[in-house]
């Protein structure tokens, strides 16, 4: 079989792409499935838009992804809409960035199926997203949620991504990634990709306001978890007042303070200042004043995206026209990928 694959590398499709000096290449995406938090911002969203004059970039609103769990047509309707002008009023710009849904690319669903031929069951059973999604439900939950990370790994692999910029949580699925391709590559010759997470050493994990023992989470029962990017400026400052917090009264971090060490992460990435410099300030001063202070520095940090947000929401034309032009861009990638990849795995009738 592998002397297969290396004949179709002289047939003139396009053969791995592994050209020392070209720029870094760039895949994330995002589930439109709820209210987009603190945490996507820190761990993920703010990484992307810093990152997008250095590298090649795609994002990805994973719309099918989101088929996972159930919804309704006018829940995924409203939040793919939601997210795409959360992510223009972020910073992500559809000039030096291609950003697009993903179902607007057909060949994520088909690679996800051939990818599903060189995947195990057993790797997908281990996966922790898998059981912490299924809980003790595991006979209802849809055979989607099972093979979400087979998608997730079509849509990396795709476009030949080095980076996959994203929060800790998808470490697991990112190595996974890794090991289908290389599986593949063996089986069928040189074909994908291996990416390397991008994961930043602060930010990567944003706790629950509620409970520093659980991570911010979209698909939280109560609000108070975590801080939405839509959320009003007194929502916030009432939110940030009532996070729980350490016993003691000092403002420090460290392991014995995980709320604490929370929120103090979540001050120094908004404001630029260190942890040890934000200790210094509120020595002595209580968890009142630091409270009150840190809700000032999220809602100016979230202020600028919520007017931006304002303007988006009032043109929607502007985040349509966008999304259908990063569509047609990745659409001319994925199709050139996919006549690789069909030919290295024997399908259709063939050319020749
Ligand atoms: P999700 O909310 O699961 O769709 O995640 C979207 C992106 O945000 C992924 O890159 C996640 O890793 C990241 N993310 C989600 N929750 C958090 C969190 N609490 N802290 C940091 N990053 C997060
Ligand atoms: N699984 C990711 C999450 O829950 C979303 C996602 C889908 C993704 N496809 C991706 C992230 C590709 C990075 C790259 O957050």
């Amino acid at each position: 079989m592998i002397v297969e694959a290396r004949e179709t590398e002289t047939i003139g499709l396009q053969t791995a792409p592994s050209a020392p000096g070209r720029r870094q290449r760039v895949l994330s995406g995002m589930q439109p499935s709820g209210n987009v938090h603190l945490g996507n911002y820190l761990g993920a969203i703010r990484n992307w838009v810093a990152q997008q004059e250095i590298y090649d970039n795609v994002f990805c609103i994973v719309d099918l992804h989101a088929l996972s769990l159930p919804t309704t047509r006018e829940t995924l309707r409203a939040n793919i809409r939601n997210l795409a002008n959360v992510l223009l009023a972020s910073g992500l710009d559809p000039e030096r960035s291609v950003i697009f849904v993903q179902s607007d690319v057909p060949e994520h669903a088909e690679l996800c199926w051939l990818l599903n031929s060189v995947t195990q069951f057993g790797e997908l059973r281990r996966m922790t997203q898998f059981k912490d999604k299924a809980g003790s439900q595991v006979e209802g939950v849809s055979a989607a949620l099972f093979v979400y990370p087979v998608l997730q790994a079509a849509d990396i692999l795709m476009y030949d991504a080095d980076l996959v910029p994203v929060g800790d949580d998808q470490k697991q699925h990112i190595e996974l990634t890794r090991d289908i391709a290389e599986r593949f590559n063996a089986r069928y010759g040189e074909t994908f990709v291996l990416p390397t997470p991008d994961i930043k050493p602060a930010g990567a994990r944003i706790m629950a306001l509620d409970d520093p023992t659980k991570k911010m989470s979209k698909s939280a029962t109560s609000p108070n978890t975590y801080v939405a990017l839509r959320d009003d400026p007194d929502t916030i400052r009432r939110k940030i007042r009532r996070a729980v917090t350490d016993s003691g009264s000092e403002v420090t971090a460290g392991p014995d303070k995980p709320a604490l060490t929370n929120l103090l992460t979540i001050y120094s990435l908004l404001s630029g200042e260190t942890i040890a410099a934000l200790e210094a300030r509120y020595a002595g001063k209580g968890y009142g004043v630091f409270k009150a202070d840190l809700g000032e520095v999220v809602v100016d940090a979230i202020g600028p995206i919520q007017r931006r947000l304002a303007e988006l929401e009032a043109d929607p034309d502007a985040a349509s026209r966008a999304l259908a032009a990063g569509a047609e861009r990745a659409r001319e990638r994925a199709r050139r990928k996919m006549a690789l990849v069909r030919e290295r795995m024997g399908l259709g009738f063939g050319r020749s």
